[in-house]
């Protein structure tokens, strides 16, 4: 059993789609559901960079609320508090990429320690992780509301070397948000990139360790990687 092989997953864009609240947007704002979800998103990264970069930390949950009322006032949307709330509440029923659940099920029956590293603050992240199913893969939920900083801030990275007792190369992270992929590969970690909308890759003089379509391909990656096979020699480490 592999009890040093550890994968840290990234959650909105990467487990969850972020996108599945369109239909939800798209009921309530008929014509508008795709543009409000894209700006919501965008926004939500800047304001989270945004408040890293001047110390002026709020929760991923304010964050995202706060995206939200500025992507309605900006695109014209009279919403109602109670469509307000029911768009925030889209964001604790995303639904899981279909690929998400076997790729996590096949590491977490080879005995792999999975665990997600995330903006989204704890509640956020127990909500939505409960709700999809997918808490019964994960062993540690690392949130950056813990440090008070967003990725791609050094100290949330760091809050899984410390959390798994590993050195940060000897951690996989997977991210399908290539500017995550690119921070954790700067921080250290064995950074593997899901490019699920064949994106061209950041221009920020970053090598990923690896890339792939899916998280089929993320799977096979840490099974190749981290995994001792037999007959093979893995990268197993140990503490
Ligand atoms: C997260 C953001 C990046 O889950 O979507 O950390």
């Amino acid at each position: 059993m592999p009890a040093n092989t550890a994968a840290l997953f990234d959650v909105f864009g990467t487990l969850l789609d972020v996108y599945s609240v369109t239909r939800r947007a798209e009921e309530l704002f008929v014509g508008h559901g795709e543009r409000l979800a894209r700006l919501w998103r965008e926004k939500q990264i800047e304001y989270s960079r945004l408040r890293t970069l001047s110390s002026r930390y709020a929760s991923f949950s304010e964050v995202t609320r706060d995206a939200l009322e500025y992507s309605l006032q900006a695109m014209k949307i009279e919403a109602a508090p109670e469509d307000i709330v029911r768009l925030l509440d889209e964001y604790k029923r995303l639904a899981p990429f279909s690929d998400v659940a076997p790729a996590l099920a096949r590491l977490h029956d080879a005995g792999v320690r999975l665990g997600v590293l995330s903006n989204g603050d704890s509640e956020m992240l127990e909500t939505a992780l409960v709700t999809s199913g997918l808490h019964r893969y994960i062993d540690l939920v690392l949130s950056a509301d813990q440090v008070r900083a967003f990725k791609t801030s050094p100290t949330v990275y760091a809050l899984g070397p410390r959390a798994l007792k590993l050195q940060a190369h000897q951690i996989a992270f997977v991210s399908s948000n290539c500017w995550d992929a690119c921070g954790a590969a700067w921080y250290g970690y064995s950074s593997f990139w899901v490019n699920r909308t064949d994106a061209p890759l950041e221009r920020l003089g970053v090598k990923l360790n690896g890339t792939g379509a899916s998280l089929a391909d993320a799977a096979d990656f840490v099974m190749r990687e981290f995994v001792k096979q037999e007959g093979q020699q893995g990268r197993e480490f140990s503490a």
